[in-house]
């Protein structure tokens, strides 16, 4: 059994899940639990709608998965404050970045562990987790939780989760300070406030439903759009210069890697 869930932290990510789940129907509100002092609004929907928000600690051992959900740094000390309530054989599915399989399972008692890296988009049902555990059980209870939020990516070594950290967990802000840097560059090339806004927004949001919609590799799909001696071409000679954007994106994903890898100690 999965249910019931009890989400520790109820934050800016866990509060996307709670609504991927919501909108996903995923799971009945009667069937979550979230503990959480500063609960975010899709916590505080949830609650409304049936789920008990900091129910009295008896009740904690009624969760058979725990979603733990808090920042990385108070992780060790929310697990000391919880695991006393926990049942014996509640699996633990920890989203904290960087905290080791092995660092989770130490502190909450030798119970099953699996370790997601999400991204915030599963509050529409357009997800991205990557997913780890040593145990079967622990991974298929992850994927239960996370296919109903977009797309899941297994894992086979722990240490992959550092790559899919700054690639992924990450990916999203990339993609976003992207797109202010072409809001940016349409005001430099004269268009107004409104309209820059609109036109970097709009072709970028268009053309990654493209992407997603199309069987098409992302160079084939570049490729149609860039006619020899164009304006296009033009641009794509800066942008994938020897200075251009594979270098600065290997570069990014390289320190978030080891950020990453610092974090998790
Ligand atoms: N945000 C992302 O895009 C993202 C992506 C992938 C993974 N993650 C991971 O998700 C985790 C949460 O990040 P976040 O951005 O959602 O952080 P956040 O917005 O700060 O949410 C964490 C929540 O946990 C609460 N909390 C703190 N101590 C608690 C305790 N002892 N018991 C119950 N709740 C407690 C916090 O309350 P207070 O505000 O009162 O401290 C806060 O509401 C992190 O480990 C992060 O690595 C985040």
């Amino acid at each position: 059994m999965i249910t019931p869930i009890l989400m520790l932290g109820a934050g800016r990510m866990g509060g996307a899940i709670l609504e991927g789940w919501r909108r996903a129907n995923a799971f009945a509100p009667v069937e979550l639990m979230i503990c959480d002092p500063d609960p975010s609004p899709p916590a505080l929907a949830a609650a409304l709608n049936g789920a008990r928000l900091n129910p009295p600690q008896a009740e904690l051992a009624e969760a058979r998965t725990v979603v733990l959900a808090v920042k990385p740094q108070v992780w060790a000390e929310t697990a000391a404050e919880y695991v006393p309530w926990l049942r014996a054989d509640a699996v633990v599915v920890s989203i904290a970045a960087g905290v080791r399989a092995g660092a989770l399972a130490k502190e909450f008692g030798g119970r099953c562990v699996a370790r997601v890296m999400p991204t915030t988009a599963a509050a529409i049902g357009q997800g991205t987790a990557s997913l780890y555990a040593d145990d079967p059980a622990a991974l298929a209870r992850a994927h239960a939780l996370f296919e109903p939020l977009g797309a899941v990516v297994d894992l086979t070594d722990e240490d992959q989760m550092h790559a899919a950290t700054a690639v992924s967990g990450s990916g999203p802000a990339y993609l976003y300070a992207f797109v202010e840097a072409l809001e940016g560059a349409a005001l430099a090339a004269g268009l107004p406030r409104k309209e820059a806004a609109r036109l970097a927004r709009s072709t970028i949001t268009g053309a990654a439903a493209l992407l997603a919609q199309s069987d098409a590799e992302p160079v084939d799909l570049r490729r149609q759009v860039t006619s020899p001696g164009g304006t296009t071409e033009a641009a794509l000679n800066i942008l994938l210069s020897n200075t251009g954007l594979p270098p600065l994106l290997r570069e990014a994903v390289t320190v978030a890697v080891r950020r990453s890898k610092e974090l998790g100690g």
